[in-house]
């Protein structure tokens, strides 16, 4: 691995730790102005600097983040379909391997669907990125399993999408917690970060965040479950705890509810 490619993962995946607190805040790409994220500037300003590293789209990175950001950024660059259009995983590119690194980003990242009618589609994207990323040293990391419509994200099913896409390339791959997580991390030769998915109990997503760490996972990156916390900089401190301190859930969720007493 050239030394461009090592460094810029190491600006996401904290050398200190080997793990990593990714805030997503790219929703809007195709759901709009998600509840809690209709200003993206007032949602991340507040939560970038507990954050290892940021993804989001670049027209939000442009528009919504002050160049002064001292944690790294991962675009997300696969787009072109809407929560109201006919098919989520109609996905291309949208946003050049050159853009990202004018954008001084430490990543980029794109969704596959596999199972759905834009495997074939979402997975040649994939390799294109790769081929560019390891041209660039820019680490590509693989979104998988996003959309209803894609069946029961279960251990095998997530385990399949997630071995694809380290086989075609992924430096990292985002993926769900599911029953048997150990399973997919084992089947996967590339490093795993976990969704938070819909909002759930603060104590619930410390949980979640705890089996997967425990599991593997070598970190989160997780969106509605921290900024649509009515406490969203006490919840990403408590998520820190687990993944870089080794908290337990427990531990994590009272260190939650003293942040939320002293406020
Ligand atoms: C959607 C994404 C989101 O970034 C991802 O779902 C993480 O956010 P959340 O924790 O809210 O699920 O990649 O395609």
């Amino acid at each position: 691995m050239d030394w461009g490619l090592k460094n810029r993962i190491s600006r996401i995946i904290k050398p200190e730790t080997g793990k990593t607190v990714m805030l997503a805040i790219d929703h809007g790409y195709f759901l709009g102005p998600t509840s809690r994220l209709e200003n993206p500037r007032e949602t991340v300003t507040p939560l970038a600097p507990y954050a290892d590293c940021v993804m989001l789209t670049r027209g939000v990175l442009r528009s919504c983040v002050d160049a002064t950001l001292a944690n790294s950024v991962v675009l997300r660059v696969s787009g072109g379909s809407s929560i109201i259009g006919e098919d989520l995983a109609n996905e291309e590119i949208i946003t050049s391997v050159e853009d990202a690194l004018r954008l001084n980003a430490s990543g980029i990242a794109l969704s596959v669907f596999v199972g759905s009618k834009y495997e074939k589609q979402t997975l040649l994207s994939l390799s294109k990125l790769v081929d560019e990323g390891e041209r660039y040293g820019m680490p590509v990391l693989a979104v998988t399993a996003v959309g209803k419509e894609l069946g029961k994200r279960d251990a095998r099913f997530l385990a399949l999408s997630c071995r694809i896409a380290a086989e075609i390339g992924a430096h990292i791959v985002k993926t769900y917690y599911c029953d048997n997580f150990e399973k997919v991390v084992e089947g996967c030769p590339a490093p795993i970060v976990v969704a938070g998915g819909p909002k759930m109990s603060e104590k619930d997503a410390l949980e979640l965040t705890h089996k997967s760490i425990s599991a593997g996972a070598i970190g989160v990156d997780m969106g509605r479950n921290i900024w649509q916390s009515d406490n969203p900089v006490a919840m990403i401190k408590a998520v820190r705890k687990v993944v870089h301190e080794d908290a337990t859930a427990k531990e994590a969720y009272d260190f939650f509810t003293k942040l939320t007493k002293k406020k």
